[in-house]
């Protein structure tokens, strides 16, 4: 049974760098995030995920991890995190820290063991072939770096090495099974990285490449998902509380293997990127559903997303986000208009949502080069954009000394600006996040029923008692309906209903209250 409190969840990702500098050298840090509470609480979000904040050399933004108990210099101290956790407790906002249990950074002192010559009680923590020559039966390998002879097997980049959860069935004297005394070490090492910060106030964690634990694993990964398994017994025995969400992507597997939510992952093709970002399916254009004219249908997105919401029936949640560290922004294809439209949506689905920090004032997508191992993602992690003015509001640094640099265009969006305009993305989102949490029906757990989804009538749906209608479209649809009587207690754009017939105008979208079936 996962916790309660997620049935009104609303996440906010913090990407540490960026969201808010309290000291002026550059780059964001954790009093900055405290600074910022009441910000996110007043947006209307009620749980955090913090991207890696540890101690790193940052090849990959932190997801080389080189001591999973010590708080990166450049974002403050432990104390500082266990500050930030009591104030967001005070405030009734939870905290995820990250946990990325596949690989640690090459200068991890378990590494720096490891890659000796001679043997230690770290030779097998990570995965070792037997010789520098030798292949990797297929797997990527990094030949040539160590004293040891042998080549290791890299989880991400060159910098993160595999550690070692063992193989499902292994078929190479280098291969160690799971319940090898070597990888149980390994899970045990991971389990205090947990204990150590769960017992210090963090709520929970979001796990970074959750289903790749255990190497030649099967179809329904049963090797890594036994892993999370026994995770999730020492979770339950000693912190109940503490909630987990996975980046996996398959939630009939992740949810079974102990996770409380999945995100739902930008696939090219899938459910999501046909809802948000089919442009990556095309060359030159975006078809997905919020664009105006790009005559896509719902239906691409429902067929998988109906199966994965059967599949998480009582089992735990599933994700969506508006965004995140590795995506494009949505703003790189969707105008104002067809946010505040998506948002609607995506904000109104069982489940429990995840907002990127800087998406509720549409922040642009910048084309930047690599910063930390950003490559194409380093455009979705700039400065948080709070108001006019140096830095726009992030710091009071330098301009050169930016960790990245700010949208400088003349109509960057800010917090500032957007706060006291009703009609704002920012408000707009506030508008629907304050319902979410009024209104039972529209929460996690609440049914969804699709009402009409045929192409050319509008997208009509059930959540607990209330209709939502959508049309992302430039033309008026209709359909007929017995509704009752109607109250309107969000709209978007117009929405009217005769008795007979619902008629949503060009990009419109309302919640009703019904008296009808
Ligand atoms: C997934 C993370 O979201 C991404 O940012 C990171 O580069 C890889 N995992 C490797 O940890």
């Amino acid at each position: 049974m996962s916790a309660k409190w997620l049935n009104d969840a609303v996440f906010y990702e913090i990407y540490p760098q960026s969201f808010y500098d309290s000291n002026g050298d550059g780059i964001g840090d954790l009093n900055g995030i405290r600074e910022k509470l009441d910000y996110i609480r007043g947006l209307g979000c009620n749980a955090l995920w913090i991207n890696p904040c540890y101690d790193s050399p940052f090849k990959d933004a932190g997801y080389d991890v080189r001591d999973y108990k010590r708080i990166a210099p450049r974002y403050g101290t432990n104390e500082d995190m266990i500050r930030l956790f009591d104030a967001a407790h005070e405030k009734g906002i939870r905290v995820l820290l990250d946990l990325v249990p596949g690989h640690t950074s090459d200068e991890h002192p378990w590494f720096l063991e490891s890659r000796k010559a001679r043997r230690n009680a770290y030779s097998d923590r990570y995965i070792w072939t037997n010789g520098w020559l030798e292949g990797a039966q297929g797997m990527p390998f990094i030949s040539g770096e160590c004293e040891r002879d042998g080549a290791y097997i890299p989880s991400f980049f060159k910098c993160q090495p595999a550690l070692n959860y063992g193989f499902l069935n292994p078929s190479e004297p280098w291969q160690l099974p799971a319940n090898h005394p070597a990888a149980l070490k390994t899970r045990e090492a991971i389990k205090d990285v947990m204990r150590f910060w769960l017992s210090r106030g963090c709520d929970g964690f979001r796990a970074d490449m959750a289903e790749s634990l255990v190497k030649n694993d099967d179809a329904d990964r049963s090797g890594t998902s036994a892993v999370w398994r026994d995770i999730r017994r020492m979770l339950d025995l000693e912190f109940p509380d503490a909630v987990m969400v996975s980046e996996w992507g398959r939630p009939r597997l992740s949810l079974r293997a102990g996770f409380d939510m999945d995100f739902y992952l930008n696939w090219r093709g899938n459910g999501y990127s046909t809802l948000l970002r089919d442009y990556e399916n095309h060359e030159n254009a975006d078809y997905s559903y919020f664009k105006k004219d790009g005559g896509s249908s719902i239906n691409r997105f429902l067929d998988e997303y109906l199966r994965m919401l059967e599949d998480t029936r009582g089992q735990g949640y599933l994700s969506l986000i508006t965004g995140n560290h590795d995506t494009i922004r949505l703003r790189h294809t969707l105008d104002e208009t067809e946010l505040k439209l998506a948002y609607a949506f995506l904000f109104t689905l069982p489940g429990v949502p995840f907002l990127y920090y800087g998406d509720e004032i549409g922040m642009r997508y910048l084309n930047l080069p690599t910063k930390e191992g950003g490559y194409t993602r380093t455009g979705s992690r700039t400065p948080m954009q709070w108001s006019q003015g140096p830095n726009l509001g992030f710091s009071t640094c330098e301009k050169e000394d930016l960790y990245l640099p700010v949208d400088e265009s003349a109509d960057a969006p800010t917090v500032a600006a957007q706060e006291n305009d009703p009609d704002s993305l920012l408000s707009t989102l506030r508008a629907v996040l304050a319902l979410r949490h009024r209104e039972k029906g529209l929460q996690a757990d609440g049914i969804f029923q699709v009402i009409c989804s045929e192409p050319g009538k509008p997208f009509v749906y059930r959540r607990g008692e209330l209709i939502l209608a959508l049309n992302t479209t430039g033309e008026a649809l209709s359909v007929s309906a017995k509704l009752g009587e109607i109250q309107r207690i969000f709209q978007l754009g117009i929405v009217q209903y005769d008795g007979h017939l619902l008629s949503v105008m060009p990009q419109s979208f309302a919640i009703m209250k019904c008296t009808g079936p």
